[in-house]
């Protein structure tokens, strides 16, 4: 079990583009993964971005076994995406708030795409799709952006929305989220 450091907003590698994944089903790609698992579940987080940890490869992974940050959102499955592309299916944008664990303890409210289809590859090279709407999209979108040199605050739309988490709980713009980012 291997928990990495999370670069944090700030660090040039988070601005950097990462390069498409040429080689499935070996062992340095899964060693990769599961330090990437090991690190989102160690700080309870929705996803994770190679990229987060220092490496400049298009591989996110997402989804909960059970999260006590999102007792709602239960129905992403844990999934290794990597090579992704989006296509977004309706012009509709939805506001919601957004964290990040490369921008630990705050919170902005983010737009996204509702409705979008994500196809890419599993860590065998196997290419799948799907056809997702809401948080499940928002947190694809949030991931792939980071395969790109994309951080939410660069999403964000009204800069007053933009806070720490717990300024933003206190003055009741936020609900009360059990876990820190
Ligand atoms: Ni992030």
């Amino acid at each position: 079990m291997t928990i990495r450091s999370v670069l944090r907003m700030g660090n040039p590698g988070l601005l950097q583009p990462s390069r498409v994944v040429t080689h499935f089903n070996n062992a340095e790609l899964d060693q990769l993964l599961d330090d990437m698992f090991d690190t989102m579940r160690a700080q309870n987080g929705a996803g994770l971005a190679a990229p987060q940890i220092g490496v400049l490869q298009r591989v996110v992974i997402f989804g909960f076994d059970e999260n006590p940050r999102y007792p709602d959102a239960s129905d992403i499955p844990l999934t290794v995406l990597i090579n992704p592309h989006i296509e977004v299916l309706s012009d509709s944008l939805q506001e919601q708030w957004e964290g990040c664990l490369s921008v630990p303890g705050m919170r902005a409210l983010v737009p996204r795409y509702q409705h979008i289809r994500y196809s890419g590859f599993d860590q065998t090279g196997v290419r799948f799709e799907r056809e997702v709407s809401d948080f499940h999209a928002r947190v694809v979108q949030h991931e792939c952006d980071h395969l790109d040199g994309i951080l939410y605050p660069q999403r964000i739309r009204d800069m007053q929305s933009f806070g720490f988490r717990e300024e933003l709980e206190s003055s009741g713009l936020l609900c009360a989220q059990p876990c820190d980012d």
